[in-house]
């Protein structure tokens, strides 16, 4: 297989999350498979709101904290510092996981660092979003942007570790859960969360989760020095980016590479191949802008071929053509290296594909992508049109017998994103990719 991805890998998705990271993950992860497999796969940042897929025969995994390589035996699964930890699904996960067979022990470890999410971050989450009503983000309300805005104002955040001094774990979360009433009473007339109650449930937690707990900087730093080789699974997308994305309408982490050496503890040269995942055309969940966005029958067709609802929340994805914009603006961000293209079997059947290559904005023509809501929202799309394709991709194995309209726009967005695509997707089971040279 012509396919070079060498060393430390991380699988970053460049757009608004959702575009296959799991079934990458999982393909590229399988020991003695095509990339001689992987010691470790390693979680850095996001939470619970990541809803990534796995396929294995009929067999469906959705994994939202667990990092998907622990499917297979002698990967190490880490949840490293940059993650927001919300137990409750963590523990809901494992069993499910052990109850369909795959062994959780010694292969999982999680960051003593990383942040707890609590079941008032929850009620923050959503109670934000029912105020802001019409304006709201659309978030997975798995209480992410409040778990890392305590992170980052520090006087209520709550690390892992911490489970494990009681004393001072009772005394804290008495004193914040006091605060988090008041504020809940002065915003939302709610009635008080019971501290005692929570207290409880988290003892039950930290009895559980104690097997796992691990300094994962000083595992992986360790893990670096013995050459173990490593995968490093982004979350969300790099238009959900914090700093880089569709801000206000992003998540509260760095997904972007920047996020992973924050997330982890590693330094940049701890990393060897950027691999970059992108969808054949566009979705997004929740609101903010989405130039490319088709609301006519063609984005229902779509919708419906790629079964584009929420792994995590269920909710319709919005759909639109690829943006050749985005692309290579978050393939810049990312230091992509090399491109994967999912889901281009879901094209099949479209007469004229469209691809979004620059805005215009008050008669200016825009090629980087402005991350600006307020330009977004008035930009207008410049498309170019390619000939469709009407055979199933899916039984297709190589590079040769993909129709000629399939490599051609492939090529075209090898051209458009300055980069080479080396992995093309043609169904949601490991065996349906096919490795490219184009
Ligand atoms: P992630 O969050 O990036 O891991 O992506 P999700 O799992 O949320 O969404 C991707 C969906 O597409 C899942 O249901 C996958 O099983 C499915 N999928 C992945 N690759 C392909 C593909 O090439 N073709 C099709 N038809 N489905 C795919
Ligand atoms: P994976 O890893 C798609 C979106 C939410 C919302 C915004 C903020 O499966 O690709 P949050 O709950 O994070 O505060 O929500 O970010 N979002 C995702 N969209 N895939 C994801 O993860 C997402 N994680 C968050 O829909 O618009
Ligand atoms: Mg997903």
């Amino acid at each position: 297989m012509p396919l070079n991805l060498p060393g430390n890998v991380c699988v970053i998705g460049l757009q608004w999350g959702d575009e296959g990271k799991g079934k990458i993950v999982h393909w590229m992860t399988e020991p003695k498979g095509p990339f001689g497999g992987f010691d470790l796969v390693v979680r850095f940042g996001g939470g619970a709101n990541a809803g990534h897929t796995v396929v294995v025969g009929d067999q469906k995994f959705a994994m939202h904290l667990i990092p998907s390589g622990i499917l297979w035996p002698g990967v190490t699964a880490v949840i490293a510092n940059g993650v927001v930890f919300d137990p409750e699904t963590a523990l809901n996960e494992i069993d499910e996981l052990q109850a369909r067979g795959v062994r959780i022990d010694g292969n999982l470890k999680i960051s003593t660092k990383a942040h707890l999410v609590m079941p008032y971050h929850k009620l923050e989450d959503r109670l934000s979003e029912e105020r802001l009503g019409k304006g709201s983000i659309g978030t997975t309300c798995r209480g992410i942007g409040p778990c890392y805005a305590d992170k980052a104002t520090r006087s209520y955040g709550i690390r892992i570790a911490e489970m494990y001094d009681q004393a001072r774990f009772d005394e804290r979360l008495q004193q914040i859960v006091d605060a988090k009433n008041r504020t809940f009473k002065a915003l939302y007339g709610r009635d008080a969360l019971d501290w005692k109650q929570i207290r409880d449930e988290y003892r039950r937690y930290a009895d559980r989760l104690a097997p796992y707990i691990c300094e994962t900087t000083e595992f992986l730093h360790r893990a670096l020095r013995d050459n173990k080789r490593m995968l490093f699974e982004g979350a969300q997308g790099s238009l959900l980016d914090l700093d880089h994305g569709t801000y206000p309408f992003v998540t509260s982490s760095n997904c972007t590479l920047g996020g992973l050496f924050a997330g982890t503890g590693l330094p940049p040269k701890a990393l060897n191949t950027s691999l970059g995942i992108i969808k054949a055309y566009t979705t997004r969940v929740g609101a903010g802008p989405f130039p490319s966005e088709l609301t006519n029958d063609t984005g229902q067709q779509i919708r419906d071929r790629g079964g584009e609802y929420g792994t995590t929340t269920g909710r319709p994805r919005r759909t639109g053509w690829f943006d050749a914009v985005v692309g290579r603006y978050s393939a810049d961000v990312n230091g992509t290296d090399v491109l994967g293209v999912m889901k281009l079997d879901v094209l099949t059947g479209l007469d004229t594909l469209r691809i979004a290559v620059a805005y215009r904005h008050n008669g200016r023509r825009i090629d980087f992508f402005p991350t600006d809501v307020h330009v977004l929202k008035d930009v207008e799309v410049e498309y170019e049109e390619m000939p469709g394709w009407q055979e199933d991709l899916r039984p297709i194995r190589r590079q040769q017998d993909l129709p000629k309209p399939a490599v051609n726009y492939l090529r075209r967005l090898q051209e458009l994103m300055d980069r080479p695509i080396s992995i093309v997707s043609v169904g949601a089971e490991k065996t349906e990719t096919i490795a490219l040279t184009l």
